[in-house]
């Protein structure tokens, strides 16, 4: 989702209680940070593969990925999709396409909900993949999951341009379109997947009947509990599903992010939650569901909004499980939750809180993963410590335990129980001095080398006295990457140093502040940064969402993080118009990549009668489909490389 509706809601913020320049000035005289020199000419070779001084882990000794090898596409703006010579990019699967042999063929004139719970949902963005069988080294079967998270209406409906209202049967094709789809996929003999629907994995999940339990801390809490739900531990489906994680154990992690939009309604004069859900921008009006649901309207049901907000948990190869959202992760504008597995064997999950001045997360289990035993694993996620980050201008990260009775997390200050941290997490770290970032998106371990990459979206609300130094610009439309260093790669550390790895926009435009490698060409560099995956050699490739901004449509882009190269993009996947890039996901035998093209055809003045683009059937009275497409080299080699 983009950055239209993204607002402050950080008290901090207005009260100016942070941010001063002296940290910048202290942060650009340390040696790391591209030693205080205009960026293109200082980017190269920058706090390369040795890490910054201070960190020693496994960066130091990392053997070297290889160098990506492709022709660098162009930047540009239309309305198809494209990818780079001896690629080709195959449609796995659209909305409204079939899960089930059962499934009705997809009528964008004639939707219902109960079709679209057998169809493939709206607005695909995780995605995760779980291999099932190969061929020597090559995944030929496996379990794709994937997101869905939200619904643009004006494009899936015909007849909204006149200002009409929902009905109630649009709004249930809404809840229905949200939510996950999890399907075996199969690989031909020429490297094209296709679904199998078939399959006794096969399973949607949709906010309007997926039943899940409320597990972890929170679970039962009074402030848990609706009149359909006394016990506080029930709640029907998820919502704003956006990115995710697959764990260590194989299942598939949902983050519920911008919850807040679908509620609506005025909270009763003193109800107790008004000051948990102004923080979270409860309600945030976007939808008409609460017209037709009582459950969406906080005058109705004032507590339904603390039930969102989590991480949920799923099984995949179990389609019969109860999706379990896991309180202990905390709740907030969860954007995705990929982990690593430390020394130690407890297991880190990386989340961002994806607003303006909102913070980043890491949790750690209590127990260790048990590779032998997957029962023994079932319900890690109950168990263990959500840390969020404060950065300062040495270069260190602080990760602060979020701990009911530590610290500020008292009676005192209106928090009785762990419940209450979890519900309320962000306040929480608001009174531990969390650093205030610039839209945290997707967080991406890097295993071999003991590192983790963080994609700050942008923020064009900080002003100047608002700057630090992990967070250096005012007005910051083109967002930033930062590279967080574990000592000598223990995850599950409370100190780490970290690195800005490029400042994004244009880096021929003097007054945009960008730093990249200047062997970055024309077409290298972006705005915007999103998703991000690391490939299996090790790379990381960046998809944007807002790099309209930069007058080019959004895409996917190489970026390489060691050695002379290190700070240089090179153009991969552009979307057709309106659409951001999610997903990303390689296969384990890199040759597949995934991609979610998300909104096609979105943009000012669209509808449902005139999208931007028809992307990707491109007939007349035909909308755009949101839609999962997987690339492959001609010669079915490695994604990225020869
Ligand atoms: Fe749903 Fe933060 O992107
Ligand atoms: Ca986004
Ligand atoms: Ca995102």
């Amino acid at each position: 989702m983009d950055d239209s509706d993204n607002y402050t809601s950080n008290p901090r913020i207005e009260a100016g209680a942070r941010t001063i320049n002296d940290i910048i000035e202290a942060r650009l005289s340390r040696r790391g940070f591209l030693a205080g020199l205009s960026a293109s000419a200082a980017m190269s070779g920058v706090g390369c593969s040795t890490g910054p001084e201070g960190a020693s882990g496994p960066a130091a000794t990392k053997a070297p990925s290889p160098a990506f090898s492709f022709a660098e596409i162009t930047r540009g703006a239309d309305g198809d999709h494209h990818v780079p010579k001896g690629y080709l990019a195959d449609l796995v699967l659209r909305w409204g396409d079939a899960v089930f042999p059962d499934a009705p063929p997809f009528d964008p004139y004639a939707q219902t909900a109960a079709a679209q719970e057998r169809q493939f949902g709206y607005n695909n963005d995780f995605i995760g993949f779980h291999p099932l069988v190969s061929k020597g080294s090559t995944v030929t079967r496996g379990l794709l999951c994937v997101n869905h998270e939200f619904t643009t209406t004006r494009l899936m409906f015909p007849g909204l341009t006149q200002g009409r209202l929902l009905t109630k049967r649009e709004c249930e094709v809404e809840l229905a379109a949200h939510g996950g789809t999890i399907i075996e996929i199969e690989r031909d003999r020429e490297g094209v997947w296709r679904p199998v629907l078939t399959s006794q994995f096969n399973r949607r999940i949709s906010a309007r009947s997926t039943v899940m339990m409320i597990t972890g801390p929170a679970a039962g809490s009074d402030r848990m509990k609706t009149s359909k739900d006394p016990s506080g531990k029930l709640v029907i489906g998820t919502l704003n599903n956006c990115a995710g994680g697959m764990t260590p154990w194989g299942t598939y992690l949902m983050a519920e992010e911008n919850f807040h939009g679908y509620f609506r309604g005025e909270l009763a004069e003193g109800d107790p939650e008004a000051g948990n859900h102004a923080r979270c921008g409860v309600p945030g009006g976007w939808y008409q569901w609460g017209r037709y649901f009582d459950r969406f309207d906080v005058s109705k049901t004032p507590n339904e909004p603390n039930r969102f907000g989590w991480m949920v948990e799923v099984d995949i190869l179990d389609p019969a499980s109860t999706p379990k959202k896991r309180t202990a992760m905390g709740r907030f504008k969860h954007e995705g939750a990929e982990s690593v597995v430390a020394p130690d064997g407890r297991v880190v999950f990386y989340m961002g809180d994806d607003q303006r001045f909102d913070y980043v997360y890491k949790f750690v289990t209590a127990r260790p993963f048990d590779s032998e035993d997957p029962a023994a694993n079932r319900d890690l996620l109950d168990e263990g410590t959500l840390y969020v980050a404060r950065f300062d201008a040495e270069g260190w990260v602080d990760w602060l335990p979020l701990i009911f009775g530590e610290g500020p997390l008292t009676p005192s200050n209106e928090f009785h129980s762990q419940a209450d941290v979890m519900i309320e997490t962000r306040r929480a770290a608001d009174l531990l001095g969390a650093t205030p970032m610039d839209r945290p998106e997707d967080v991406e371990p890097d295993p071999a080398a003991g590192r983790v990459f963080l994609m700050l979206t942008n923020n064009t609300s900080r002003t100047a006295d608002q700057i630090d130094a992990a967070n250096p610009r005012a007005s910051n439309a083109f967002g930033h990457i930062i590279e967080i260093i574990e000592p000598n790669g223990d995850f599950t550390s409370t100190r780490s140093r970290w690195e800005i790895l490029v400042q994004c926009g244009d880096p021929a435009d003097p007054t945009a502040d960008a730093k990249w490698n200047p062997a970055t060409s024309e077409h290298g560099w972006f705005g915007s940064p999103d998703n991000c995956a690391m490939d299996p050699t090790g790379r990381l490739w960046v998809a944007t969402d807002g790099n309209q901004a930069t007058g080019a449509n959004d895409g996917l882009w190489a970026l390489s993080t060691d050695g002379k190269s290190r700070g240089t993009g090179r153009a991969f996947f552009r979307a057709p118009n309106g659409a951001e890039v999610c997903g990303p996901r390689f296969t384990p035998d890199g040759r597949t990549l995934f991609l979610a093209v998300q909104h096609p055809g979105d943009g000012r003045g669209t509808s449902f009668e005139n999208p931007s683009t028809r992307w990707p059937e491109f007939v007349d009275d035909r909308p755009p489909r949101p839609s999962v497409v997987a690339i492959r080299r001609k010669d079915l080699g490695e994604i990225g490389s020869g």
